[in-house]
């Protein structure tokens, strides 16, 4: 099998990689990509906004599948353009990656499915901004409506701060969405769906914020770990019977079936599990903790997806043990990264490339916001962090940042899931 992934970060490094050791896979390109792909798999430039040249690619490429990594393009259509092409592909159609593409599409598909989310209110004419905010309490949570890379959502208990980045969003002509607050742990289960059948991977946890403690701004995310050793039994099939399989049936009812990854972001509250948002695609970085323990070959699982042909799947094999990463990331990050810098260490197991790229004399310096996402496995949660951190020590950009604390306060045991009072 010729698989062709679409993509240049990290997650997308970390499928390429999982292919890699499928031995059903004969040829694997990856396009974009990034410095570290680059050593696994053969590279072809691609606009990745531009469903036409990605179905070209494919098509040039002779590729049996296209794995599409990231939302852009499946909200612009390319998996659509590749099918049409008559080439299998792994992502969902522009209509359903709405789900990901319009928070309010998505909560009309929640309310449709009698899925729990918070309460809330869109907002699109600042006239009515002040009388909207008065029908929520702090913590306040303002969204931008469309995609905004993790980076559009804040969540302070401040009115000022709360209204001073809805006007902004709303001057810059997004719709604002006006949330309820939602209490507990999050959690990330990303699902294999075709149309209604939903397979669930290995639960995980993603740490937004920029800072060590939860502080600072939203990222694309700073670190993550698998499986969570705070949940309850059964936790994943309560979450696949009460969110993902209402809604991948709700999806087939309005016929935009979803196939691909769906991934649910999750507030584990104290009145049950809440949708915190639906994404259209792998998580990163919890895709590179996912697949480092999945031991089901990939290339056929994504291919059985993409064919309509996942219910015939047997059950995953997973390692034991758990995995954890911590994201490199460079200086200003997240806001506007320096690039160009020499990266060091950067060749060795576990270090998974993301913002990279090799200059002409062979140096591999960073290209991007996020870096390298280095992952450590081990037979624990403190094994697997340990391993993580043993890793990072190896690698060196100048002015780069790191979170110290992921998967910390699982390993402590502090996390628990609040109880209703
Ligand atoms: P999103 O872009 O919707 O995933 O939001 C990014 C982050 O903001 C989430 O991972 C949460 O940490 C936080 N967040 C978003 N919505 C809520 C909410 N309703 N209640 C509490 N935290 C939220
Ligand atoms: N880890 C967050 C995301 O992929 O959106």
């Amino acid at each position: 099998m010729r698989v062709l992934v679409v993509g240049s970060g990290a997650r997308e490094h970390s499928i390429v990689l999982a292919l890699s050791q499928d031995p059903e896979v004969t040829a694997l390109a990856c396009a974009p990509g990034n410095a570290g792909t680059a050593t696994i798999a053969e590279q072809h430039g691609l606009d990745v906004t531009d469903p036409a040249a990605g179905a070209e690619l494919a098509r040039r490429w002779r590729a049996d599948l296209v794995v599409i990594g990231p939302e852009v393009p499946l909200v612009a259509g390319m998996a659509d353009a590749i099918r049409a092409a008559g080439i299998d592909c792994f992502g969902p159609s522009a209509a359903a990656a709405r789900i990901e593409g319009s928070k309010s599409f998505a909560k009309d598909v929640m309310a449709a499915a009698g899925v729990r989310t918070a309460r809330s209110e869109v907002v699109d004419n600042p006239a009515r901004l002040d009388a909207a905010l008065a029908r929520f309490r702090p913590p306040y949570v303002v969204k931008d409506d469309g995609l905004a890379a993790g980076k559009g959502v804040v969540v302070s208990a401040d009115l000022e701060v709360a209204r001073a980045h809805a006007s902004t969003l709303l001057e810059a002509g997004h719709p604002v969405l006006l949330e309820d607050y939602l209490d507990g742990p999050e959690a990330s289960l990303f699902c294999l769906v075709d149309g209604e059948t939903v397979v669930p991977l290995l639960p995980a946890q993603d740490f937004k914020r920029v800072g060590d403690g939860d502080t600072g701004p939203n990222t694309g995310g700073m670190g993550a770990y698998a499986p969570l050793p705070w949940a309850p039994p059964g936790l994943t099939q309560q979450l696949v019977e009460e969110i993902v399989a209402p809604v991948a049936a709700e999806m087939v009812r309005r016929e935009v079936p979803f196939q691909g990854l769906l991934y649910a972001g999750l507030a584990l509250t104290s009145s049950g599990p809440a949708v915190i948002e639906f994404n259209c695609r792998f998580g990163d970085p919890e895709t590179q903790v996912v697949l480092a323990l999945l031991r089901t070959p990939l290339a056929r699982l994504l291919r059985a997806t993409a064919t309509g042909k996942l219910a015939g799947e047997g059950p995953l094999e997973w390692a034991d043990g758990s995995a954890v990463t911590v994201v490199v990331a460079a200086e200003g990050y997240p806001g506007t990264p320096r690039v160009g810098d020499v990266i060091t260490g950067a060749d060795g197991e576990g270090v998974l490339h993301a913002g990279t790229r090799r200059r002409e004399d062979g140096a591999v310096v960073s290209a991007g916001g996020r870096v390298l996402s280095i992952v450590g496995t081990g037979p624990d949660l403190a094994a697997a962090r340990d391993d993580a951190y043993r890793r990072l020590a190896g690698v060196h950009l100048a002015g780069s940042h790191h979170r110290t604390d992921i998967a910390a306060r699982a390993v402590a045991g502090e996390i628990s899931i609040p109880t209703a009072e």
